[in-house]
């Protein structure tokens, strides 16, 4: 521990040194830890290649709809949120045994597939020790249905979410959102998978213009810490260091609860449904091989037209779904997911390689999972290079059509340290404790903080003036990018979006709109889930006056 909080005072002098002296010569420093990075990532990648001891990736078991008629517009669906479900994890070492917290029992993180238009039903049941919620992150959907703090289920108790399910074809989440219990919540296991269907999408599959079935293929990424292993058990282990309120980061990468799993393919295209649902962890993923791939999906839906990259940076909570071309390798060959060692803002900048901390914080090379050419195929997928004309999810907004045209709503993300800022909350004395607020409040369950007429389109801006990178989330919207310091957005920002990463000194201009069906309190938040908790949130109203009461 001790060491520890010498590194946590190094880390803030740093932070301290960047703010009031300037970057300088800190430049030369970072590239050569880049290098290192670089190195180690490819001393892991070329031994992860060769390795004969990967365990098989999982697929997601997708729950089935309860009212027995798959076809109808009508979906029926139990979570029971349970703690102590035992889970093995498996490693390229072997596996071991820890207790998680799941829905339904189920060692593994479950999918839910739906129809747009659906009615949806779903039953919540709270098996935990504590209050829990079912948040549907991404959805529009009436704020009684949407799983905020505001509405806690307690202990025991049930609650049936319902709500028809109209928006486009897109990979969406659930997880709970309790207050200021999210980030434990999320984090001892319970987080599940939501995708939507609809007419574009399913054209698009039938047209063999997208791959589907078992080509399509959820990974899901999520870092832990583990304990040290007693009898084959290693628990997870929450906020045990006292940098862990920055951001709850582990060294142990799960893909599909897996560490460092392989999984088969043929010589096809392939669709991945890539999900960051870590606590905190930015990700920038690419290849081993630094192949090219498609991105056809953010959060919100496909993309006009696919774009392609060679790395795919995200956030906390932000997904994609891309095209791995697979056709042209040969049997035998492999390739490995990564991520690419970044730079990172200079809150989460590494002090010591090699070190257990250093393998958690943000930026350092991993890898994640292993692709082996295993069979032999024919593709018969052509990607679609556009989609259909009408297609509502390929409309851009138009800035002009926003009702708030110069008067743009703004938040700017600041910290402080200790109790040094004002709006404390009853802490006392100083502290090493960074505290993240929106304009300059912390959340408070009784202050709505916007208020937004139903049915309007916005235009907001959020400004990050601390010294690290958040993720950035309003409830029951998708937005479009605007632009980035002013840049216009280009490339995978011209995508949907509930999720956004906002850079250290960066501005983001975002445009969307309030659908009449999201009447009520929402949260906008940073989805850091400890930054979260401890109040980087706050509420904005829908109403149809803009103004109306609700609670
Ligand atoms: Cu994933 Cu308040 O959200
Ligand atoms: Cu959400
Ligand atoms: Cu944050």
């Amino acid at each position: 521990m001790k060491y520890k909080d010498n590194l946590r005072n190094i880390t803030l002098l740093f932070v301290l040194g960047t703010l009031f002296l300037g970057c300088g010569s800190s430049t030369t420093v970072l590239d050569d830890k880049k290098t290192d990075k670089e190195k180690m990532l490819e001393v892991k990648v070329e031994t992860y290649l060769a390795s004969k001891t990967l365990p098989s990736l999982h697929i997601l078991p997708t729950l089935e709809d309860e009212d027995g008629e798959k076809d109808d517009s009508k979906a029926t669906y139990t979570l029971t949120a349970n703690e102590n479900v035992d889970v093995s994890v498996e490693t390229p070492n072997g596996s071991w045994k820890t207790s998680m917290w799941r829905y339904n029992n189920n060692p593994l993180p479950l999918i839910i597939r739906t129809n747009r238009g659906d009615k949806m039903t779903l039953k919540f049941h709270n098996k935990l020790g504590s209050d829990s919620t079912v948040h549907w992150h991404g959805f529009k959907i009436p704020a009684d249905m949407d799983g905020g703090p505001d509405i806690p289920v307690q202990a025991n108790q049930s609650k049936t979410y319902s709500f028809t399910m109209n928006q486009p074809a897109s990979s969406l989440w659930f997880h709970p959102h309790p207050d200021m219990q999210t980030g434990k919540q999320v984090y001892m296991g319970l987080a599940g998978v939501y995708i939507v269907e609809d007419d574009i999408s399913r054209t698009l599959e039938l047209n063999k213009e997208l791959p589907s079935g078992d080509k399509d293929v959820v990974l899901l990424v999520q870092d832990r810490r583990f304990d040290d292993e007693k009898n084959g058990v290693r628990e997870l282990l929450y906020k045990t260091n006292v940098m862990d309120a920055d951001g709850m980061k582990g060294s142990t990468v799960l893909v599909n609860g897996s560490v460092m799993p392989k999984f088969d393919v043929e010589t096809t295209q392939y669709r991945f449904r890539l999900y960051n649902v870590s606590n905190a962890k930015t990700y920038d993923f690419a290849f081993s091989d630094g192949r090219k791939f498609k991105i056809v999906g953010t959060d919100g839906g496909l993309l006009n037209e696919p774009v392609e990259v060679d790395h795919i940076m995200l956030g906390a909570a932000e997904r994609v779904e891309l095209i791995v071309d697979f056709s042209e390798e040969k049997l035998g060959d492999s390739v490995l997911l990564v991520s690419r060692p970044y730079q990172t803002d200079s809150m989460s900048m590494d002090m010591d390689e090699n070190s257990e901390i250093d393998m958690e914080a943000n930026g350092m090379g991993l890898t994640l999972m292993r692709f082996d050419i295993a069979t032999e195929a024919t593709d018969d997928v052509t990607l679609y290079r556009k989609l259909p004309a009408n297609a509502e999810i390929a409309t851009r907004l138009d800035p002009k059509t926003a009702s708030n045209i110069g008067a743009t709503r703004k938040f700017i993300m600041t910290m402080y340290m200790g109790g040094m800022g004002e709006g404390m909350n009853g802490a006392s004395g100083m502290n090493n404790d960074m505290t993240f607020v929106i304009n300059g409040k912390l959340f408070d369950p009784n202050r709505v903080d916007e208020f937004v007429t139903a049915g309007t389109t916005e235009i907001w801006e959020i400004e990050n003036r601390s010294t690290m990178a958040h993720p950035f989330h309003a409830h029951a919207i998708q937005w479009q990018i605007l632009d980035r310091n002013g840049v216009p957005a280009s490339g995978t920002d011209l995508g949907w979006k509930d999720t956004f990463l906002v850079q250290e000194g960066e501005t983001v201009r975002i445009i969307g709109k309030f659908e009449a069906v999201n009447i009520g309190d929402y949260m906008y938040h940073c989805h850091i889930l400890e930054h979260e908790d401890a109040g980087m949130m706050g509420y904005f109203r829908v109403g149809d006056s803009g103004n109306v009461t609700i609670k």
